[in-house]
């Protein structure tokens, strides 16, 4: 992430201005990748009426299982971090787009511990900032490389969590993507079977019907592609979660992806092969649609995923 001047952020059990933040170059997480994190993001309605976390709760109870991977101890309950999260966002006085990054990660040895690559024995901590967002994936959609980086298997690691380490193998896949011209990487796992992008789940839709991988086949299991699945069964478009190989996204009608990130956005080619007729089909151009709505409040909140931001009077930051 960039850096955030003249922001507020939560670090260490305190609103701290993002300039006084110190981290000990001993920081344990940074040596040896032992942090998890999420990405949650707060969406403004249109007409500028206020923003909403959305499925804020499910990001942090997906924040607090990769902890427990992990023996991180936050400290804090998910309702307490989304607490948190709201007056972060209320003190920085955003109500437009913004991208929330909350991090725990093993901090030190503590005393009695000897050195090593321990998990135990180390103190923990959390941070968390917000940034303000612009619009993410390219207009038009995406073109992507089946990279020859393997999405490492569960047995290796746990990959159903955000463990910041492993996120070495998506950096490695990206970057041999975007210097061959594409703009994302997808991954296989070790079957060889579609796994999911650099950071986003993968769909194919063929005669209709939306198939997706599941969760055995080494995904990080996305709010993003549980939120599809949901609003896909209220739209009535029959979906299923089943092993695909890289064939079937050659012959896929559509593929698109899904991410806190880049919400639903199309993919248009892939190995330079154009997917259907090579631009955003209309079963990906209507699930986008209908996530747009559900994100920015334009539908009625059935399923409970949205938490508002309120307004604040925000407290200007004495080094901004
Ligand atoms: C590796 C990976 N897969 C999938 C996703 C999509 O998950 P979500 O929809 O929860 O953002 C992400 C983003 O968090 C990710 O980093």
């Amino acid at each position: 992430m960039r850096p955030l001047p003249g922001r507020w952020v939560y670090h260490d059990g305190e609103f701290t201005p993002f300039a006084e933040v110190r981290l000990p170059p001993t920081t344990q997480g940074l040596h040896y990748g032992t942090g998890v994190f999420e990405g949650i993001r707060a969406y403004a309605t249109p007409g500028g009426e206020g923003a909403h976390l959305f499925r804020v709760q499910d990001h942090y109870r997906r924040f607090l299982r990769s902890c427990r991977l992990l023996r991180i101890d936050p400290g804090l309950t998910a309702d307490e971090l989304a607490d948190v999260t709201v007056e972060l966002l209320r003190r920085n006085g955003d109500q437009g787009d913004v991208y929330v990054r909350p991090l725990a990660y093993k901090l030190g040895l503590l005393p009695g511990t000897p050195p090593g690559v321990n998990l135990g024995g180390v103190s923990d901590a959390v941070t968390i900032v917000a940034s303000r967002l612009g619009a993410y994936a390219p207009p038009g959609g995406l073109r992507c490389l089946i990279s020859s980086w393997r999405r490492p298997s569960r047995a290796a690691l746990p990959v159903q969590a955000k463990v910041t380490g492993a996120y070495v193998n998506n950096a490695l896949a990206v970057e041999d993507a975007r210097a061959a011209g594409f703009d994302d990487a997808i991954l296989l796992n070790e079957a060889g079977q579609v796994a999911e992008a650099s950071t986003a789940n993968v769909f194919v839709v063929r005669g209709g019907r939306l198939a997706t991988p599941p969760a055995d086949a080494d995904i990080l299991p996305g709010i993003t592609r549980d939120t599809v699945l949901t609003l896909a069964a209220e739209l009535g478009l029959p979906a299923a979660e089943s092993p695909l190989h890289p064939a079937d996204l050659l012959l896929a009608d559509e593929v698109f992806l899904t991410g806190t990130g880049i919400g639903v956005t199309p993919v248009i080619e892939i190995n330079g092969r154009p997917i259907g007729a090579g631009a955003p089909g209309p079963v990906t151009t209507h699930l986008a649609r209908r996530y747009g709505q559900t994100v920015r409040a334009e539908r009625e909140d059935t399923h409970g995923w949205l938490t508002p931001v309120q307004a604040g009077c925000e407290e200007a930051v004495a080094n901004a």
